[in-house]
């Protein structure tokens, strides 16, 4: 299966040109405005340094997690956000994700994907990477 014409219609930063700041061993990587997760569901995908991010918003929050299924690689943009739970539902066989934790539901999963910090400084948004 070819993956490489995935256009979920996600807002998509492509920050592989841009340069993430460093510092206490890890990079903060800008991801846009605060503006743009007003709203529950508000997805952006950041690419930066071999990362593939999905950050979005749920309930109140902005999250960041890896943007790939652990079932399949699969991009995760291009599921549901289940505002209950603040789970996001993988769209090819349904498997659950915490945004809070990373951790599974359970199968189809094949374990957790990674979360990030996310920090708001002056009105946008960044995602702090850990030291390569
Ligand atoms: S690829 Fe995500 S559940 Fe199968």
């Amino acid at each position: 299966m070819d993956h490489l014409d995935h256009d979920s219609g996600s807002d998509a930063v492509d920050t592989d040109t841009a340069s993430p700041r460093r510092g206490s061993g890890s990079a903060l990587v800008e991801v846009g405005p605060v503006s743009r997760f007003l709203r529950d569901g508000e997805r952006v995908v950041t690419k930066t340094g071999g990362h593939e991010i999905l950050t979005l918003a749920c309930d109140g929050e902005i999250f960041a997690v890896g943007n790939r299924c652990t079932h399949r690689p699969w991009w995760l943009d291009t599921g549901r956000i289940l505002p209950a739970t603040c789970e996001i539902e993988c769209a090819l066989h349904l498997a659950r994700f915490s945004l809070r934790t990373g951790t599974d539901a359970g199968e189809p999963a094949r374990g957790p994907i990674p979360t990030y910090p996310v920090e708001v400084v002056d009105g946008v948004v960044f995602v702090r990477l850990p030291a390569p």
